[in-house]
């Protein structure tokens, strides 16, 4: 399994911070936020992976991270997007790197406090389809902000509805996502939301239709940076309380 990461976007949420830098190297406790994805997915057994990123500030990933060998990756590649066209755009780009393998796709701005490594395991048992990671909420207002799953009685996702304004269930839908090659070609048939993006909800809500897509539930803290300066705050203080990526 390939691992892809994405860092483009243009983090206006945390402007104006990120007038100076690109969101992920922004400090999370004692690193860059980048440096807890690229250990997440190392912890998860991945050692190949891509990077996306876009904007002015791309250069310096590559100062971070290098070749990756000090992270315990054994091959690191890069990939360029021009424009923040979507979550599922950025994923596009990395379809020769994944090359017909399966791949687990990690938003960098998401921070865990356990290793998602059991929905790999299971992702792997699972045959094709995808699978992602879902996280318990309980505050309408944080899930507003967020990708929400309805399930019916059965507990089976039947939808997935992004930034809903009257959240159908507690759980949010997290950045980490594992998908089979075909997710290549469903990229391929979607069209830019409202907000002129290809949306990873799209491509979600297709293996949902399926019936092919699957979850688990994160066990410990999860966090999107990204989301606003209070939330890049309230991850800060609990990895430099707790830590983060705990085997
Ligand atoms: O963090 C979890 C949430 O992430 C999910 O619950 C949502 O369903 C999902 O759509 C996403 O929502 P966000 O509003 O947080 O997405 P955002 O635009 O902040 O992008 C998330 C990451 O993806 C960010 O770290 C940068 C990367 N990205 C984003 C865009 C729009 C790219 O690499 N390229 C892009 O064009």
């Amino acid at each position: 399994m390939k691992g892809v990461i994405l860092a483009g976007g243009s983090g206006t949420r945390l402007h104006p911070l990120t007038r100076i830098t690109n969101k992920h190297l922004l400090p999370i406790y004692d690193r860059p936020m980048i440096s807890y994805a690229i250990e997440a997915l190392v912890l998860a057994g991945i050692n190949e992976m891509m990077l996306v990123t876009g904007g002015t500030h791309a250069g310096e990933f590559l100062r971070l991270l290098g070749n990756g060998h000090e992270h315990g990756i054994d091959r690191l590649s890069y990939a360029y997007q021009d424009r923040p066209g979507g979550i599922a755009e950025a994923l596009g780009l990395a379809e020769r790197f994944v090359a017909g393998d399966s791949v687990l796709v990690m938003l960098g701005d998401n921070i865990v406090e356990r290793t998602f490594r059991p929905t790999v395991e299971h992702f792997a048992r699972q045959g094709g389809g995808a699978r992602i990671v879902l996280t318990e909420a309980d505050d309408p207002a944080h899930l507003r902000h967020l990708g929400v799953p309805e399930f019916d009685a059965e507990r089976r996702i039947t939808h997935i509805i992004e930034k809903p304004e009257d959240p159908p269930s507690n759980y949010a839908v997290t950045g980490i996502y594992c998908y089979d090659p075909s997710v290549f070609e469903v990229i391929g048939t979607l069209e830019p939301s409202g907000r002129g993006e290809l949306e990873i909800t799209d491509v979600n809500n297709y293996f949902v239709d399926q019936r092919t897509m699957s979850y688990d539930i994160l066990d410990g803290f999860w966090g999107d940076a990204g989301e606003s300066i209070d939330a890049y705050y309230a991850v800060n203080d609990f990895v430099r309380e707790n830590g983060a990526n705990k085997g």
